[in-house]
């Protein structure tokens, strides 16, 4: 375990303010009142870990990360049961994610250890903003990494800072969710940066969501950069079909996020009757099944997210399709509802994916 020196904030959110916040969290509305932060230094390695207050921090404008978006991120949440503990769902996920986009980003990468250590190490500091389970309430928690350096030429910065900041969260989607189908933009290409959960990717998307929201949807489908043909992910998450005939079909990794909510859902599927596929899909498929009721549901899933229906499609080519009846499916439902009570400690957790705080 990391020794992480601690500096209290001389300003704690009062107990009322922070019931309050609890109480309608919304997402990354209000923080909790520390943070971690792990500088690394090239030839000196990664400082002391040190949990801070929570404020503002003085940058360098010349700091690479504002200028060529060297950064990288995750999310993942802490729950409170019913008993009071509190539980991270399968961190060592994501601290092996967090390695793979630092690779990608040419970045140094952080010991898995540590990034277990550093949310652990404020959760429990943090501990009474973990919200009860009501609502599906969580405690969100954002590591993330920042080239640091002022430096103005393009290369590989020597210094790095590491963070985790969290803030309460309820539903990201309190509803369903229309995918647009853009004929203009995409997310990743062969080569690119789809695999990395880096800002840039989130910042290129943001564009396409304007798009969406013009065509009546909450969310973009993206497709491949190459063909424009193959079904990638949906908006900041990954997506999954039920068919008719039994399968949980989703595209296979490549150029997408592997996402840690989506494999778990793999992993639960055959619990609902369901045999998981990971395999190329066309936006012809999809359109197709779900015009002829081969494709009765569909989901997106993510941390954020969780497991959110997906109840139609627009695209310029074949205009607004619905989803089966236009409402969530029974099998989404169902395993929505089976992910969320392992994570909250109501059903078994059997493959050892959460984790005591
Ligand atoms: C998450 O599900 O953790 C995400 O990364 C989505 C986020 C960008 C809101």
């Amino acid at each position: 375990m990391s020794e992480f020196s601690l500096t209290r904030t001389t300003t704690p959110t009062s107990e009322a303010a922070r019931k309050a916040a609890l109480a309608d969290p919304g997402f990354g509305r209000y923080y909790v009142d520390h943070q971690v932060v792990v500088d690394y230094i090239e030839g000196d390695g990664w400082q002391e870990p040190r949990v801070i207050p929570m404020s503002d921090w003085a940058l360098h404008p010349a700091a690479a990360v504002l200028h060529y978006g060297q950064e990288i991120f995750e999310g993942l949440k802490a729950y409170r049961r019913d008993d009071d503990s509190i539980w991270l769902f399968r961190p060592d996920r994501n601290a092996a994610r967090f390695v793979h986009s630092a690779e990608r980003m040419a970045m140094a990468p952080l010991p898995e250890q540590l990034f277990l250590d550093s949310v652990t190490e404020l959760v429990k500091l943090e501990k009474d903003w973990v919200p009860v389970s009501e609502n599906e309430q969580s405690l969100y928690i954002r590591p993330f990494m920042i080239a640091s350096e002022p430096y103005l030429g393009v290369r590989e910065a020597n210094t790095y800072r590491f963070a985790v900041i969290a803030t309460p969260a309820g539903p990201y989607y309190s509803e369903p969710v229309k995918l647009w189908i853009t004929p203009n933009y995409t997310r990743a290409a062969p080569g690119g940066t789809g695999t990395a959960k880096c800002g840039g990717n989130y910042a290129s998307s943001l564009i396409a969501t304007r798009e969406a929201a013009a065509n009546g949807c909450g969310q973009v489908l993206w497709t491949d950069g190459a063909e424009r043909k193959w079904v990638e992910e949906c908006g900041t998450m990954n997506i999954m079909f039920v068919t008719a005939d039994g399968e949980l079909l989703t595209p296979g990794l490549g150029s997408i996020l592997a996402g840690v909510t989506r494999e778990s859902i793999l992993t639960l599927a055959s619990e609902h009757g369901l045999k998981p596929v990971e395999r190329p899909i066309t936006i012809d498929e999809v359109l197709d099944g779900v015009a002829s009721g081969q494709i009765p549901e569909v989901f997106a899933c993510g941390t954020a997210a969780v497991v959110t229906p997906i109840t139609g499609f627009n695209s310029p080519d074949r205009g607004v399709q619905q989803v089966g009846d236009g409402q969530p499916g029974v099998k989404t439902r169902e395993i929505r509802q089976h992910l969320v009570d392992i994570q909250y400690g109501r059903a078994d957790d059997l493959f050892g994916w959460l984790r005591q705080v």
